[in-house]
């Protein structure tokens, strides 16, 4: 039977939802998953029953996961697999800003508030703070994106060991 798996995301500019599209699109069509997208902002507490997966996705803004995410990360995931992404320019910025978004934004969030069930993946990626048609201001990479959806899609096919995928934008 396919796997069902949920991807609920929260964005303010773009790029998480850009990011949750871009998955799907992989888990589809390279895993045969059956994806479902929910945009937190339209539904802040999406039914979990029935989905072998989640896959949570936050923009960052001034250091803070957006709040409806943050309550997604909370949520009992029992039985299920989970992977975490967040959109945020440091991501993709120096070396020191790129280890600060992995530790601040990603790892500590995912100690903090996912004490039961560990994410099988976990990803930062980059942004925009206006435009993303501006190329000076755009730092999302879709390529990277893809890369690690399909990382995720093998993952998600595994016997569950315990060891999350570490892939930052370094
Ligand atoms: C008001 C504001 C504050 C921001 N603060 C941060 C920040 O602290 N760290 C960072 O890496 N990016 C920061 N950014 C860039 C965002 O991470 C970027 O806009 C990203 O695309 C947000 O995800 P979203 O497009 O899904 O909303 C900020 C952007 C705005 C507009």
């Amino acid at each position: 039977m396919a796997k069902r798996t949920l991807i609920a995301y929260q964005s303010k500019n773009g790029a998480a939802a850009k990011t949750a599209r871009i998955v799907a699109e992989v888990l589809r069509t390279e895993f045969g998953h059956e994806v479902e997208v929910v945009d937190l902002k339209e539904n802040k507490n999406p039914d979990l029953s029935g989905f072998d997966n989640v896959v949570i996705g936050s923009g960052i803004r001034i250091g803070m996961w957006y709040g409806r995410a943050r309550g997604m990360m909370k949520r009992d995931f029992t039985g299920k697999k989970l992977a975490v992404y967040v959109c945020a320019m440091r991501a993709e910025g120096k070396p020191e800003d790129v280890v600060k978004a992995w530790n601040d934004y990603l790892q500590k969030r995912i100690d903090r508030w996912m004490k039961r069930v560990r994410p099988v993946a976990q990803a930062a990626f980059g942004g925009w703070y206006k435009s993303e048609d501006d190329p000076n201001d755009n730092n999302h990479d879709p390529d990277k994106v893809r890369a690690w959806a399909a990382e995720l899609g093998r993952r998600l096919a595994a016997p569950a060991d315990g060891n999350p995928v570490a892939w930052s934008a370094s």
